[in-house]
């Protein structure tokens, strides 16, 4: 089977290496990918978020099997453009990745379906953030409803700069993005992400991670995608799947099929864990970034034939097996990130591959003259495993002592949570 796997990050390298363990992988496509796809896959320039031109290249290269990484081609209808020419592909469509490209819709789906998340107040004007901001304590949330890179989330202390930011965001900061605003109380407690495979019908537990989302240690810093992360979490007890599994996903998918919505692909949550329970912060369309580099090494189940079955509805009867390792992620990236950075700086070295690590490439390239660049913000993923996570910690930290880079930076303390526990 010849396959395209669209994006270019250390999730889509581990996405790589893990459908390249497939004995039904023939042949692998990534695009546009880096330097570490490079390795598993050939890899094709081309705006992965623009539907023609994956349709022209998923039949330029026989592709038989689409397989999207990033939410970016499955809010741009990728997916619905391969099946509108007969390719076949993973991932939601476009009206499904409204999980992650709309905050509205997801706070509207859980007060219909009685899904536990923060209470909220749909806002298009600054005097109703204001009043709902009368009705909350401090910290306040505000959040635009549409995709906004990153930066649509606003949490603060501060009323009048909660305010301040409401007045910006409603006046169009992101266009459309951001006329229609999401206010909600704040969430004390530990967050986690958590994952499953559905095909819309059958729900296969995908796993659990933890991420460390600020830029510096002791969570100082700017937000960032994930400087990060480890799998699974401690805190994700079998009874705790089986709360978040009843009460969030199953009404969920329910809630899409009511409202015309087949969901198929990965659905991941994010989940604030509060005294009262599991609540529901947000959905991606997709798989965690850096969480897919410490789910995937401990796979052990065939991805391919995974992927395929939900593509094609046919995941009843599939599940996924995990390792008992445990896996723990380091986010090697470029000093500024996640602000502006310099590219094309040179890596000298990178630590082996062996049982125990995984070198996963986020932002790479290669120059011309072989040496290996670092263009993106988040560049390396170094990943540790051990049949502890204090082995895993110390796997992963003895393989970012291997990188020979000066112009890149990395947090010392990821794991802190759950190794002072
Ligand atoms: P979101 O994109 O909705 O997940 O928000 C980004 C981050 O903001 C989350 O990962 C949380 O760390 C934080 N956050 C979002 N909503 C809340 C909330 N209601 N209470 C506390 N923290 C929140
Ligand atoms: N690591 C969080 C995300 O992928 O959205």
């Amino acid at each position: 089977m010849r396959i395209l796997l669209l994006g270019s990050g250390g999730r889509e390298h581990a996405l790589a290496e893990a459908l390249r363990r497939s004995p039904q992988c023939s042949a692998l496509f990534a695009a546009p990918g880096n330097a570490g796809i490079a390795e598993h896959a050939e890899c094709l320039a081309l705006d992965a978020a623009n539907p023609a031109a994956v349709v022209k290249a998923a039949r330029d290269n026989q592709i038989d099997f689409v397989v999207v990484g990033p939410e970016a081609p499955l809010v741009a209808g990728v997916v619905d453009a391969c099946a509108a020419a007969g390719i076949l592909a993973f991932g939601p469509t476009a009206a499904a990745a409204v999980v992650e490209g709309s905050k509205l819709f997801i706070k509207d789906l859980c007060r219909d379906f009685s899904i536990p998340t923060a209470r909220y107040a749909r806002c298009t004007t600054v005097s109703e953030v204001a009043a709902f901001l009368d009705s909350v304590s401090a910290p306040y949330v505000l959040k635009a409803d549409g995709l906004c890179a990153g930066k649509g989330v606003i949490l603060t202390e501060s009323r009048d700069e909660a305010i301040e930011a409401a007045t910006t965001l409603l006046g169009g900061q992101f266009g459309a993005a951001s006329t229609t605003l999401v206010c909600e109380e704040f969430l004390h407690g530990e967050e986690i992400s958590y994952f499953v495979l559905t095909d819309g019908e059958t729900v296969v537990p995908f796993g659990s991670a933890q991420d460390h989302k600020r830029a510096f240690d002791g969570d100082q810093g700017l937000n960032t995608g994930g400087m990060g992360a480890y799998s699974p979490s401690p805190r994700c007890t079998p009874a705790l799947e089986q709360e978040i599994l009843t009460k969030i996903i199953a009404p969920t998918l329910k809630g899409l099929k009511a409202r015309g919505i087949s969901y198929r692909g990965f659905l991941f949550a994010g989940l604030m864990l509060t005294d009262s329970g599991a609540k529901l912060l947000e959905y991606n369309a997709r798989l965690g970034d850096p969480e897919t580099e410490v789910l995937l090494p401990r796979l052990e189940t065939d991805l391919l034939l995974l992927l395929l079955a939900a593509a094609k509805g046919e995941l009843a009867g599939h599940s996924a097996v995990f390792s008992a390792e445990h896996a723990l992620t380091v986010i090697y990236a470029s000093n500024g990130y996640p602000g502006g950075y310099e590219k094309g700086t040179t890596i000298t070295a990178l630590p082996a591959n062996s049982p125990a690590v995984r070198v996963y490439h986020a932002g790479t390239s290669r120059a011309e003259d072989g040496r290996l660049l670092a263009t993106g913000g988040r560049v390396l993923a170094l990943t540790g495993l051990g049949q502890t996570l204090v082995a895993a910690h110390a796997a992963a930290y003895g393989a970012v002592n291997h990188v020979r880079w000066d112009e890149g930076f990395y947090r010392r303390d990821i794991g802190w949570r759950a190794l002072d526990a």
